[in-house]
C-alpha cells in the first residue's frame, strides 16, 4: 500500500515546527513509518540548495532564480526521498511543499500563480500531497512568536509586514481554490484545539 504525503504551510512563526512533531508521533504511535521533511532540503543536494536560498548575503538574488532553485531542490526531493518512500508505504510529512512557491514567489514577490502553474507540472508530473495544514495567524502575533525566539534571521525572515500578509493571502486563496486538500487551522487558537483539528484530519486519512 502507498503511503500518504502530508504538507505542512504557514507564516513564520505559525506553529508548524511543533506540530510537526506532533503529527510524526500521533502516526508513529498507529503503526505508521513516517519520514519527517522539509523544503527547500531535505536531501544533501537539497539542503545545499538551501543554503543558497536563505543566506542574507544574497540580496541580489533574481526572483526567477529563488523559484527555480525551489524547484531544483523540489525535484531531487520528490524524486530522490518522497516518491521512493511513499511506494515503500512509509507516510512522508514535509515543512513546506509547493504551496510555498505559490504564496512566496507568486504572491508575495509578485510572479503570479500562473508563472507557477507550469514549472509545478512539469516538475511533479500532477503528483501532490494528499493533504495539506495551513497554519494561519496574523502576521504580528507570528513575527512577536519569532523575534522572541531570538537568533538570526534568514534571507526570507528580513521581509516587511506586507510581504507576510500577501504569503498569508495566496495560502488561503490557495485553500478555497481546492478545499478537499486543504486544512485551514486557525493557530492563534490554543495547541489542544489545534492538535484536536489535526487528529480529526489525520483520522479520515487513515481510513481513506
Ligand atoms: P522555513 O523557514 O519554513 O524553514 O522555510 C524557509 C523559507 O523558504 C521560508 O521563509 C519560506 C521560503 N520558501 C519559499 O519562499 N518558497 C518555497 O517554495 C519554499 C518551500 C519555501
Amino acid at each position: 500500500m502507498q503511503g500518504k504525503f502530508i504538507t505542512l504551510e504557514g507564516t513564520e512563526g505559525a506553529g508548524k515546527s511543533t506540530n510537526l512533531a506532533f503529527i510524526e508521533t500521533w502516526l508513529q504511535a498507529r503503526g505508521i513509518d513516517v519520514v519527517v521533511t522539509r523544503e527547500p532540503g531535505g536531501t544533501a543536494i537539497g539542503e545545499k540548495i538551501r543554503g543558497l536560498l536563505l543566506d542574507k548575503s544574497h540580496s541580489e538574488m533574481h526572483a526567477d532564480t529563488e523559484l527555480l532553485l525551489m524547484f531544483a531542490a523540489r525535484a531531487q526531493h520528490i524524486q530522490e526521498k518522497i516518491l521512493p518512500a511513499l511506494a515503500e508505504g512509509k507516510w512522508v510529512v514535509s515543512d513546506r511543499f509547493t504551496d510555498a512557491s505559490y504564496a512566496y514567489q507568486g504572491a508575495a514577490r509578485g510572479m503570479g500563480f500562473e508563472r507557477i502553474a507550469p514549472i509545478e507540472a512539469w516538475v511533479q508530473q500532477g503528483f501532490q500531497p494528499h493533504k495539506t495544514f495551513i497554519f494561519d495567524l496574523p502576521i504580528e502575533i507570528g513575527m512577536a512568536r519569532v523575534a522572541s525566539r531570538g537568533g538570526q534571521t534568514d534571507r526570507f525572515e528580513q521581509e516587511r509586514h506586507d510581504f507576510f500578509e500577501k504569503v498569508r493571502g495566496a495560502y488561503l486563496q490557495r485553500a478555497e481554490l481546492a478545499p478537499a486538500r486543504y486544512a485551514v487551522l486557525d493557530a492563534s487558537q490554543s495547541l489542544e484545539a489545534v492538535q484536536a483539528q489535526i487528529i480529526a484530519n489525520l483520522q479520515a486519512l487513515l481510513e481513506a
